[in-house]
Protein backbone atom coordinates (compact mmCIF):
# COMPACT_ATOMS: atom_id res chain seq x y z
CA UNK A 1 0.00 0.00 0.00
CA UNK A 2 2.73 2.51 0.77
CA UNK A 3 4.61 1.73 -2.61
CA UNK A 4 1.46 2.25 -4.44
CA UNK A 5 1.01 5.65 -2.70
CA UNK A 6 4.66 6.99 -3.11
CA UNK A 7 4.19 5.86 -6.73
CA UNK A 8 1.35 7.85 -6.99
CA UNK A 9 3.08 10.60 -5.50
CA UNK A 10 6.21 9.99 -8.32
CA UNK A 11 3.66 9.80 -11.42
CA UNK A 12 1.45 13.23 -9.85
CA UNK A 13 4.56 15.19 -9.50
CA UNK A 14 5.89 14.27 -13.09
CA UNK A 15 2.35 15.32 -14.49
CA UNK A 16 2.95 18.48 -12.62
CA UNK A 17 6.34 19.31 -14.04
CA UNK A 18 5.18 17.99 -17.42
CA UNK A 19 2.51 20.16 -17.84
CA UNK A 20 2.93 23.52 -15.67
CA UNK A 21 3.65 26.06 -18.03
CA UNK A 22 7.27 27.27 -16.45
CA UNK A 23 7.71 30.06 -19.38
CA UNK A 24 4.73 32.24 -18.62
CA UNK A 25 6.80 34.09 -16.87
CA UNK A 26 6.90 38.01 -19.37
CA UNK A 27 10.30 37.76 -20.87
CA UNK A 28 11.49 41.45 -21.65
CA UNK A 29 15.01 42.13 -23.31
CA UNK A 30 15.89 44.26 -20.19
CA UNK A 31 14.67 42.27 -16.80
CA UNK A 32 14.72 45.74 -15.26
CA UNK A 33 13.69 47.53 -17.67
CA UNK A 34 9.80 47.71 -18.34
CA UNK A 35 8.49 48.96 -15.21
CA UNK A 36 6.46 51.84 -14.90
CA UNK A 37 8.95 53.54 -13.57
CA UNK A 38 11.26 53.01 -15.82
CA UNK A 39 9.75 54.06 -18.69
CA UNK A 40 8.85 57.75 -16.31
CA UNK A 41 12.50 57.46 -15.98
CA UNK A 42 13.57 57.15 -19.56
CA UNK A 43 10.71 60.42 -20.31
CA UNK A 44 12.78 62.07 -17.98
CA UNK A 45 16.19 61.40 -19.28
CA UNK A 46 15.08 62.67 -22.16
CA UNK A 47 13.65 65.68 -20.98
CA UNK A 48 16.87 66.45 -19.11
CA UNK A 49 18.88 65.82 -22.63
CA UNK A 50 17.41 68.29 -24.33
CA UNK A 51 16.98 70.88 -21.96
CA UNK A 52 20.85 70.47 -22.03
CA UNK A 53 20.63 70.42 -25.95
CA UNK A 54 18.87 73.58 -25.25
CA UNK A 55 21.63 75.47 -22.78
CA UNK A 56 24.11 75.41 -25.91
CA UNK A 57 21.73 76.80 -28.44
CA UNK A 58 19.63 79.22 -25.44
CA UNK A 59 16.76 77.85 -26.18
CA UNK A 60 13.66 78.41 -24.20
CA UNK A 61 12.91 74.86 -21.70
CA UNK A 62 10.28 73.03 -22.51
CA UNK A 63 7.57 73.56 -19.75
CA UNK A 64 7.38 70.74 -16.72
CA UNK A 65 5.94 67.52 -17.77
CA UNK A 66 2.82 66.87 -15.60
CA UNK A 67 3.43 63.14 -15.97
CA UNK A 68 6.38 63.66 -14.45
CA UNK A 69 4.10 63.90 -11.13
CA UNK A 70 3.84 59.85 -11.45
CA UNK A 71 7.26 59.64 -9.97
CA UNK A 72 5.29 59.64 -6.95
CA UNK A 73 2.54 56.55 -7.92
CA UNK A 74 4.51 54.78 -10.37
CA UNK A 75 5.22 51.22 -10.40
CA UNK A 76 8.74 49.95 -9.32
CA UNK A 77 10.26 46.54 -10.90
CA UNK A 78 9.22 43.38 -8.95
CA UNK A 79 11.82 42.93 -6.06
CA UNK A 80 13.00 46.69 -6.10
CA UNK A 81 11.55 48.95 -3.05
CA UNK A 82 11.22 52.45 -2.31
CA UNK A 83 13.15 53.96 0.79
CA UNK A 84 11.39 55.96 3.30
CA UNK A 85 12.92 59.21 1.82
CA UNK A 86 11.91 58.64 -1.55
CA UNK A 87 9.09 60.71 -1.59
CA UNK A 88 11.20 63.60 -0.20
CA UNK A 89 13.81 62.77 -3.29
CA UNK A 90 11.01 62.98 -5.66
CA UNK A 91 9.55 65.77 -4.42
CA UNK A 92 12.94 67.53 -4.39
CA UNK A 93 13.70 66.51 -7.98
CA UNK A 94 10.02 67.65 -9.29
CA UNK A 95 10.65 70.69 -7.69
CA UNK A 96 13.93 71.22 -9.35
CA UNK A 97 12.71 70.17 -12.93
CA UNK A 98 9.67 73.33 -12.22
CA UNK A 99 12.70 76.03 -11.22
CA UNK A 100 14.32 74.76 -14.29
CA UNK A 101 11.25 75.23 -16.38
CA UNK A 102 10.50 78.37 -15.43
CA UNK A 103 14.29 79.78 -15.16
CA UNK A 104 15.57 82.90 -16.98
CA UNK A 105 18.87 83.34 -18.60
CA UNK A 106 20.92 84.31 -15.73
CA UNK A 107 20.04 81.06 -14.12
CA UNK A 108 19.57 78.76 -16.53
CA UNK A 109 22.61 76.72 -16.13
CA UNK A 110 22.19 76.42 -12.29
CA UNK A 111 18.92 75.31 -12.33
CA UNK A 112 19.59 72.92 -14.75
CA UNK A 113 22.45 71.33 -12.92
CA UNK A 114 20.48 71.58 -9.92
CA UNK A 115 17.82 69.00 -11.83
CA UNK A 116 20.80 66.64 -12.15
CA UNK A 117 21.54 67.26 -9.01
CA UNK A 118 18.79 65.92 -7.49
CA UNK A 119 18.47 62.38 -9.83
CA UNK A 120 21.70 61.47 -8.46
CA UNK A 121 20.42 62.22 -4.72
CA UNK A 122 17.61 59.48 -5.11
CA UNK A 123 19.79 57.47 -7.43
CA UNK A 124 22.76 57.27 -5.29
CA UNK A 125 20.51 55.74 -2.42
CA UNK A 126 17.73 53.93 -4.50
CA UNK A 127 19.31 52.63 -7.86
CA UNK A 128 23.27 53.18 -7.79
CA UNK A 129 23.58 51.82 -11.46
CA UNK A 130 22.72 54.81 -14.03
CA UNK A 131 24.34 57.19 -11.48
CA UNK A 132 27.80 57.80 -14.07
CA UNK A 133 25.70 58.09 -16.91
CA UNK A 134 23.82 60.72 -14.75
CA UNK A 135 26.93 61.93 -13.74
CA UNK A 136 27.81 63.20 -17.37
CA UNK A 137 24.57 64.79 -17.34
CA UNK A 138 25.73 67.54 -15.74
CA UNK A 139 26.64 71.16 -17.59
CA UNK A 140 30.07 71.65 -17.34
CA UNK A 141 31.02 69.43 -14.73
CA UNK A 142 34.13 69.85 -12.88
CA UNK A 143 37.19 68.31 -13.91
CA UNK A 144 38.37 65.25 -11.00
C1 LIG B 1 12.95 59.94 -6.42
C2 LIG B 1 13.95 59.02 -6.89
C3 LIG B 1 14.50 59.15 -8.28
C4 LIG B 1 14.77 60.28 -9.01
C5 LIG B 1 14.59 61.73 -8.61
C6 LIG B 1 15.32 59.85 -10.27
N1 LIG B 1 15.36 58.48 -10.33
FE1 LIG B 1 15.93 57.35 -11.92
N2 LIG B 1 15.32 55.68 -10.95
C7 LIG B 1 14.85 55.62 -9.66
C8 LIG B 1 14.49 54.26 -9.36
C9 LIG B 1 13.91 53.77 -8.05
C10 LIG B 1 14.75 53.50 -10.51
C11 LIG B 1 14.49 52.00 -10.75
C12 LIG B 1 13.12 51.91 -11.41
C13 LIG B 1 12.62 50.51 -11.62
O1 LIG B 1 13.44 49.60 -11.87
O2 LIG B 1 11.39 50.32 -11.54
C14 LIG B 1 15.30 54.42 -11.51
C15 LIG B 1 15.72 54.06 -12.78
C16 LIG B 1 16.40 54.89 -13.66
C17 LIG B 1 17.01 54.50 -14.89
C18 LIG B 1 16.99 53.09 -15.47
C19 LIG B 1 15.73 52.97 -16.33
C20 LIG B 1 15.65 51.66 -17.06
O3 LIG B 1 15.72 51.67 -18.29
O4 LIG B 1 15.49 50.63 -16.38
C21 LIG B 1 17.58 55.61 -15.45
C22 LIG B 1 18.36 55.71 -16.76
C23 LIG B 1 17.30 56.71 -14.56
N3 LIG B 1 16.58 56.24 -13.47
C24 LIG B 1 17.71 58.00 -14.79
C25 LIG B 1 17.28 59.08 -14.02
C26 LIG B 1 17.51 60.47 -14.38
C27 LIG B 1 18.28 60.94 -15.61
C28 LIG B 1 16.92 61.22 -13.41
C29 LIG B 1 16.79 62.70 -13.37
C30 LIG B 1 16.33 63.34 -14.58
C31 LIG B 1 16.36 60.31 -12.43
N4 LIG B 1 16.59 59.02 -12.84
C32 LIG B 1 15.72 60.70 -11.28
C33 LIG B 1 14.74 56.67 -8.79
C34 LIG B 1 14.88 58.01 -9.13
Amino acid sequence: MKYIFSLFVVIALAAVFAYADFTTAPTQDNPNGSSELSKLMRDMQQYTNRAKEGLKTNAKPEPYPVAFDKIHTAKITAGMSKSDYYGSFADLYVMSVKNYAKSGKSNRAETYNNMVSACLACHSQHCPGPVPVIKKMMWEPKRD
